[in-house]
């Protein structure tokens, strides 16, 4: 089946009562045992839930994997996969991974002996060098956030296959719509699907989906002795949501390239970063792995009080941290997102003082134009 038709259909069937077309939301704690150690398949909800399943089935089928597992945020997701393994372990991380990815490892897995090296993944000389004995997984996130990266998902799979370690990317950005890193030799794949899967800045949620059957039961034994599950509802938004994630990703993606070109060259704008621009270093990777260029744009003024002066004349586009919903939203990395990164660790990476980043919304591209236009100022 084509994406679509997977995207709407996937892992969900009328409920066997009434029929009803679309899942319901199984808002229930516990279910009845006819007998004793007698059940329908279903005896406790933090274990299995009818709803969540559907979401977890869906996004397996998506992203071409063998089982999905749903999560009350990605960073639960992120911290169930990394619960895989074990003290003494090496991971390999995007240097530009999102902060927040950033301060669980440092923060509170590094407590528990867990050793990381943050590498440009993009080249693979760096890449080579960064590998260990007791490196157990390269964990990518492609394209970065906020500075759009892109790591070349193929070839990591192959320098990580002969090391003998495990590949996870964060798909975030790109959606299974655009990207399906299983396919090109990942072994998981994570998402916030907080951000475009659900759409519609509605739901706060994580999905780990890995391509060989035999992770369904550690992950499952994980998800359900730690308990960090997506609930009923928050399950049934998000499988809503991804039901028109097909269309939402090409009019984001049709806005934001008018975007960036209007940005590029503007002279009120220092630099312009966004997959999609003809001098972007890495736009043949981008066409080649996403057949797209997302909907993330992000760019530099001078300093930081340039930067809050723009921000404060939008008016389409909302001041707020988070992306990927149908709303235009815009963001100062340094300050919002990425304030858990040290300073002199944001300036290395480019995230600078002065950078702002869009994630561009579905509304009418002449009001979003024209909003920019007039915070530019
Ligand atoms: C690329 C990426 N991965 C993971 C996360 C974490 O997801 P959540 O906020 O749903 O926990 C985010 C959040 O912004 C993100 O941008």
């Amino acid at each position: 089946m084509g994406f679509s038709t997977d995207a709407i259909h996937a892992g969900q069937w009328p409920d066997p009562l009434s029929g009803a077309v679309m899942v319901p939301i199984y808002q229930t704690s516990t279910y009845q045992q006819e007998g004793l150690g007698q059940h329908k398949g279903y005896e406790y909800a933090r274990t299995k839930n009818p709803t969540r399943q559907a979401l977890e089935d869906n996004m397996a089928a998506l992203e071409k994997g063998a089982a999905g597992f749903a999560f009350s945020s990605g960073m639960a997701a992120i911290n169930a996969l990394m619960s895989l393994f074990q003290s003494g372990d090496h991971f390999i991380v995007t240097a530009n991974t999102y902060g927040g990815t950033f301060r669980l490892f440092e923060r509170i897995l590094k407590r528990f002996g867990f050793e990381f090296s943050y590498v440009d993944t993009s080249r693979s000389d760096n890449l080579k060098a960064a590998f260990r004995p007791e490196t157990k997984l390269v964990f990518v996130e492609t394209p970065t956030n906020p500075m759009l990266t892109l790591t070349d998902i193929k070839a990591v799979a192959e320098v990580a296959r002969q090391q003998g370690a495990l590949l996870c990317v964060d798909n975030t950005f790109a959606t299974p719509y655009r990207q399906r890193p299983l396919e090109l030799g990942a072994d998981f794949v994570v998402h916030s699907t907080t951000k475009y899967v659900n759409g519609h800045s509605d739901s706060v949620g994580g999905v780990l989906v890995a391509r060989d059957e035999k992770w369904r039961e550690p992950l499952h034994f994980i998800q359900n002795s730690a308990g960090a599950i997506l609930g009923p509802m928050d399950s049934w938004l998000t499988l809503r949501g991804i039901k028109t994630l097909a269309v939402r990703m090409d009019r984001h993606e049709s806005n934001a390239r008018e975007i960036a070109a209007f940005l590029d060259g503007n002279t009120r704008v220092d630099q312009v970063w966004y997959p999609g621009l003809p001098n972007y270093p890495q736009r043949e990777l981008a066409l080649s792995q996403m057949g797209s260029f997302g909907a993330i744009i992000s760019f530099s003024v001078a300093n930081l009080d340039r930067a809050r002066d723009i921000l404060s004349r939008f008016r389409v586009f909302t001041l707020a941290e988070s992306l990927g919903g149908v709303e235009s939203l815009v963001c100062h990395p340094a300050v919002m997102t990425h304030a858990s990164v040290p300073p002199e660790v944001r300036q290395r990476l480019g995230i600078v003082d002065g950078l702002i980043r869009l994630s561009v919304g579905i509304e009418d591209i002449e009001d979003l134009l024209a909003d920019i236009d007039h915070a530019l100022g």
